[in-house]
């Protein structure tokens, strides 16, 4: 018997090709020398692929996935050439809800003095973790348009929250508390203007937050959490919010590490494949020019390794990021001027210099 696991990959579109290539590197380098016992499996999916024949997310990739696979690694998907991204949309979902992966967790955590914004403020000051709802909300696609194009059109698209949904996303958030010894979690909703679907998120999180008297609970509305993460972000330990608002406040927390190249961020659930990629998209601004930060992709890496269960390998990962940045060995968006290969061979050669 070979424990060995395997990692599908998909490395997307623009920049997700060029961040993975270095995610690969990182990963032989771990098997190399920590005897991190994994199995790449690349699957060409993406832009390029459905431009030439069609195929967005294949019933054989599925099957492959949930009965092969430990983990995917995703780059980033999204691509102007395709009208609405439709191949990004199967993918992703096909990914987040065909799993039924409903913990999206996004650290939002400032990894060095320098990369933190805030006057006054260090890196101490940020570090959080926030759990998006990831099967649920506004991104069920429930919803349509009547008279498009007319002075009468009109256009919705339905906020779906279940219990089941919101009950086990605030659940994880409270198990996850407990076992990273986080004192305090936060849920952040809009339950005065949304007073149906968010009074049940405020009710739900309060009712599960009386089975963890341990752990402080706390409410804010998202706008003034928004005011409150610029403001005084050492108040927050672990946030659980919906998918929506789990979207945007991540971007606006990965402001506070430095920028989308540092963010990282898993697609799990408690059994079962995992997801892991970078927050960021497939920024066809920089694609194909070496200028991708490929550090949230290592630190994706460190992620997944925790969920397959090897410890030990997040934290070196998040150390030799530490390093890079400190030394400069990384790109132009963190004050480096290094580029998107040189910076994945800094973080091989530290962990191979460790030994
Ligand atoms: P984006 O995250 O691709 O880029 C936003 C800005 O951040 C750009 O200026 C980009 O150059 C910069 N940036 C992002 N990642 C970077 C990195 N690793 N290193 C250095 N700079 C980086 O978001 P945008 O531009 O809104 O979307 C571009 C495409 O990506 C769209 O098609 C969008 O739908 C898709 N997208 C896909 C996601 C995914 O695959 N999960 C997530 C977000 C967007
Ligand atoms: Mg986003």
């Amino acid at each position: 018997m070979t424990n060995t696991k395997k990692i599908a990959v998909i490395p997307g579109d623009g920049i997700g090709k060029e961040v993975v290539a270095e995610g690969l590197k990182v990963l032989g380098a771990l098997r190399e020398h920590r005897g991190l016992d994994v199995e790449v499996v690349e699957f060409d999916l993406g832009a390029d692929r459905f431009l030439a024949d069609g195929t967005t997310f294949p019933e054989e990739v599925r099957n492959t996935i949930r009965d092969e696979c430990a983990a995917v690694l995703l780059g980033a998907m999204g691509d102007p050439r395709v009208p609405r991204n439709e191949h990004a949309k199967e993918i992703i979902f096909g990914l987040r809800f065909g799993f039924d992966l409903y913990c999206n967790i996004r650290p939002v955590v400032c990894l060095h003095d320098r990369l933190m914004p805030l006057k006054g403020r260090t890196a101490q000051d940020c570090n959080f973790v926030v759990f998006r709802e990831n099967t649920e909300g506004i991104y069920v696609g429930m919803g349509g348009q009547f008279k498009r194009g007319t002075p009468d059109e009109v256009a919705i698209n339905e906020d779906l929250n279940t219990r089941k949904g919101v009950e086990r996303i605030v659940r994880a958030a409270f198990e996850y508390a407990v076992a990273h010894g986080r004192r305090r979690v936060h849920v952040v909703d809009k339950s005065n203007a949304m007073q149906a679907a968010h009074e049940l998120w405020r009710r739900c999180f309060f009712e599960v937050a009386a089975e963890y008297p341990g752990i402080e609970s706390a409410h804010q509305y998202v706008d003034a959490f928004c005011f409150n993460m610029i403001r005084d972000p050492s108040q927050f330990d672990v946030v659980v919010t919906s998918n929506l608002f789990g979207d945007i406040v991540t971007d606006l927390g990965a402001s506070l590490q430095g920028g989308l190249g540092m963010a990282a961020s898993a697609n799990v659930r408690p059994d079962g494949v995992g997801m892991f990629e970078p927050v960021h998209g497939s920024a066809p601004d920089i694609a194909g020019q070496g200028k991708a930060n490929p550090l949230a992709t290592v630190l994706t890496i460190g992620m997944m390794a925790t969920h397959l269960g090897v410890a030990g390998i997040e934290d070196e990962l998040t150390g030799i990021i530490r390093d890079a940045v400190e030394a400069g060995e990384c790109t132009a968006d963190v004050g480096g001027s290094r580029s998107t290969s040189e910076v994945g061979d800094f973080v091989v050669s530290r962990i191979r210099s460790r030994g």
